[in-house]
C-alpha cells in the first residue's frame, strides 16, 4: 500500500461521515437544466499559473462546443483550492452538497487530489484529474468513476530516467519537494535509470512548496553522481532553476527532469534554463493539425501561449464531452457514461491517447531540449507509455 492508500484508510470515517451529508443531494437532471461541472484547481500560491491555463482551456473546449454537452448547457463552478490538503475535503464538500456539482475536474496538486477521488469512489461521481499525477489514483485507488488526462507521476520520470541513461550517465541524483508529486517522479526516475543501466544513488527534498534550496545545493558536488534530476513546477521551478544556474553547478553536473521543471516557466527562468533537457507527454512545436489548431485559439483567447496544463485542461473537457454525449446529459446513466469514458480516443493536441485499465493515458514522452523560450522535442523517450497500474482491479 502507498502512503497515500493508507491515509485514505485512515480517513474513511471522516469520509463517510462526509459522504452521510451528501445524501440527500438531488441531481437536477432535465434536458435545459445546466450540467454543474465543479472546478477545483489552485488559483493562488506557486501552481497558480497551472489552475489558470487548465481552466482557460478547459473554458476554449466548452466554448467550440456552443457551451453545451450532451445537449445540456453548462455552468461551471471555481473553487480555488490553494494546494492546501488539509483543506481539500471541506472544498470538495462545498463543490458537491453546496454548489451541487455534476462532475468534479481538479486538481493540481497530488496531496489535494486524494480528496477528490476518495469522493469520488465513495459518491460514484464523475472525476477528471487534469494534472495531479499521484500513482494511487491509476493504481491501488483507481475507481471506474476516477479517470485522467495528465500523467501519472511516474510517467515522465520514467522517460527521463531512460534517456538519461543512453547518454551513458551512470549515476544520478533526484532533487524534489517532499511530497506524493516528488516522492513517485523520483521513483519513475529510479526505474527509468535502471531499465537503461544507471542508478539513483541519492533522493534530496525539502518541503513543499519551500524554495530555500541551498543547502540541497550545496551538497550536489560531493554526492559523486554525474547528473541531476529534479521535479519542481510553477513559481518553485523558476526558482530552482534559477538557483541551480547560479551556484555554477550545470556545467559539471547537468541538470535534467520532469518536463514541469520548464514548463510555463522559461520566460521567467531566462538563460537558466538554456539548454535543459527534461521528459513529458508534450512538447512546443509537435506538428499536428490539433496542436497547431489548439495553440492558435488558445493563444486568442488567453493572449498567452499554451502549455502541458493548457492541453490537460482542454483534454479534461474532450473526455467529458465523449461521456455526456454519450448519455445524452442523462447523468444518472453512469454505468454507460463511465464505459464510453473508458472507451474513448481522444484527439489530443499532445497526439492521440487512449486510457488505460486505470483510467491513465497512454501516452508518448517526448524528450525536449530548451532554447530560446521554447522546449524542443529532440526525441522520444518512451513510446507510448502506460503506467504500470500496479494493484488496480479494474480492466
Ligand atoms: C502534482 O502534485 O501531482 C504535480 C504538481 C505540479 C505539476 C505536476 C504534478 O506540474
Amino acid at each position: 500500500m502507498t502512503d497515500t492508500a493508507a491515509l485514505l484508510t485512515r480517513r474513511t470515517l471522516a469520509g463517510l461521515a462526509a459522504a452521510a451529508a451528501f445524501a440527500g443531494t438531488v441531481r437536477a437532471q432535465g434536458k435545459g437544466t445546466p450540467l454543474r461541472v465543479g472546478l477545483m484547481l489552485p488559483y493562488s500560491g506557486t501552481f497558480a499559473q497551472l489552475g489558470e491555463n487548465i481552466t482557460t482551456a478547459f473554458e476554449l473546449h466548452l466554448a467550440e462546443r456552443g457551451g453545451q454537452l450532451g445537449g445540456r448547457p453548462v455552468t461551471i463552478i471555481k473553487l480555488d483550492d490553494q494546494s492546501d490538503p488539509a483543506a481539500a475535503p471541506q472544498n470538495v464538500n462545498r463543490l458537491l452538497a453546496r454548489d451541487k456539482a455534476d462532475v468534479l475536474v481538479g486538481t493540481v496538486h497530488s496531496g489535494v487530489v486524494m480528496a477528490l477521488v476518495q469522493a469520488a469512489r465513495e459518491k460514484g461521481v464523475p472525476l477528471i484529474i487534469p494534472n495531479a499525477g499521484n500513482v494511487a489514483a491509476a493504481r491501488e485507488l483507481c475507481s471506474e468513476s476516477v479517470f485522467r488526462t495528465s500523467f501519472s507521476n511516474w510517467q515522465p520520470a520514467y522517460g527521463m530516467g531512460l534517456a538519461l541513461a543512453k547518454t551513458g550517465v551512470k549515476k544520478a541524483a533526484w532533487i524534489t519537494w517532499d511530497y506524493a508529486a516528488g516522492k513517485e517522479s523520483g521513483e519513475g526516475f529510479r526505474d527509468g535509470l535502471k531499465a537503461g543501466g544507471a542508478e539513483l544513488t541519492q533522493l534530496l527534498t525539502l518541503p513543499f512548496p519551500e524554495t530555500n534550496f541551498q543547502p540541497l545545493l550545496a551538497q550536489v558536488p560531493g554526492l559523486g553522481v554525474q547528473a541531476v534530476g529534479a521535479f519542481f513546477a510553477g513559481g518553485g521551478a523558476v526558482q530552482f532553476v534559477r538557483d541551480y544556474a547560479a551556484a555554477g553547478l550545470r556545467d559539471k553536473f547537468p541538470l535534467c527532469g520532469s518536463g514541469f521543471l520548464t514548463e510555463g516557466t522559461l520566460a521567467a527562468q531566462g538563460a537558466a534554463a538554456e539548454g535543459i533537457r527534461t521528459a513529458l507527454h508534450y512538447a512546443d512545436g509537435l506538428d499536428n493539425p490539433r496542436n497547431i489548431a489548439f495553440r492558435k485559439a488558445f493563444r486568442e483567447k488567453a493572449g498567452r501561449d499554451a502549455d502541458v496544463y493548457a492541453v490537460q485542461g482542454y483534454d479534461a473537457a474532450q473526455l467529458l464531452a465523449v461521456g455526456v454525449d454519450a448519455v445524452k446529459g442523462d447523468m444518472d446513466a453512469d454505468k454507460q457514461l463511465f464505459a464510453a469514458m473508458r472507451a474513448a480516443r481522444i484527439d489530443s493536441p499532445r497526439g492521440a491517447f487512449t486510457l488505460s485499465a486505470g483510467h491513465n493515458p497512454i501516452q508518448n514522452i517526448y524528450l525536449r531540449e530548451a532554447k530560446s523560450g521554447e522546449n524542443r522535442m529532440i526525441g522520444i523517450a518512451a513510446e507510448a507509455l502506460a503506467d504500470p497500474g500496479t494493484g488496480c482491479k479494474l480492466t
